[in-house]
């Protein structure tokens, strides 16, 4: 498996990933602000014999990375392969001294809350109705320099 940094010609393999993993999937437009975002923007792909089986982005914003967007297509997912996703970014992270990172998920996804507590992430508040009514999201962020 290849954790590398996601391109703009990369984004229609994202598109499709996206598109079996949420009810809700992103226009290709959210992907490029932030794959197409110079030093702003996070991306990076997981790639398998050169397909794309899953990837993160997100958005620097001061000493903050902030992950918006990870997911593993149905068939790969439980490999380890959104850890390492993670794992990318908080490497990224300490390279660039930033000093945590953040990130938004739905309260029922408990893969996904398990995922983020197991790699030192800590629920730190609600967002009430963020993904639509009644459908709230924990924030949970991890900081880099405490370690
Ligand atoms: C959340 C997601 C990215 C995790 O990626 P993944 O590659 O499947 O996860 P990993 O294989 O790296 O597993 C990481 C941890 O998640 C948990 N996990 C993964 N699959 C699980 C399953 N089927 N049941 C329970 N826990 C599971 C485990 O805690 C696992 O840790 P472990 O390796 O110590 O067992 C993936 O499930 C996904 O794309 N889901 C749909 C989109 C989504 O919900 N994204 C998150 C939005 S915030």
């Amino acid at each position: 498996m290849l954790i590398r940094q996601a391109h703009v010609e990369d984004i229609s393999q994202l598109l499709d990933i996206e598109h079996y993993c949420y009810d809700d999937p992103w226009p290709r437009e959210a992907f490029e602000e932030e794959i197409g975002n110079g030093v702003a923007g996070i991306g990076m792909v997981a790639e398998d014999d050169g397909i794309i089986v899953g990837f993160i982005t997100g958005l620097t914003m001061a000493q903050e990375l902030q992950v918006h967007n990870i997911a593993v297509h149905p068939d790969y997912q439980g490999r380890g392969i959104g850890r390492q996703l993670m794992e990318a970014v908080d490497a990224l992270g300490r390279a660039g001294d930033y000093k945590r990172i953040s990130l938004e998920v739905r309260q029922d996804n408990d893969i996904a809350c398990k995922l983020y507590m197991s790699l030192g992430f800590k629920a730190v508040g609600t967002r009430k109705d963020f993904y639509g009514p009644g459908q709230d999201a924990s924030l949970y962020t991890k900081e880099l320099t405490a370690e």
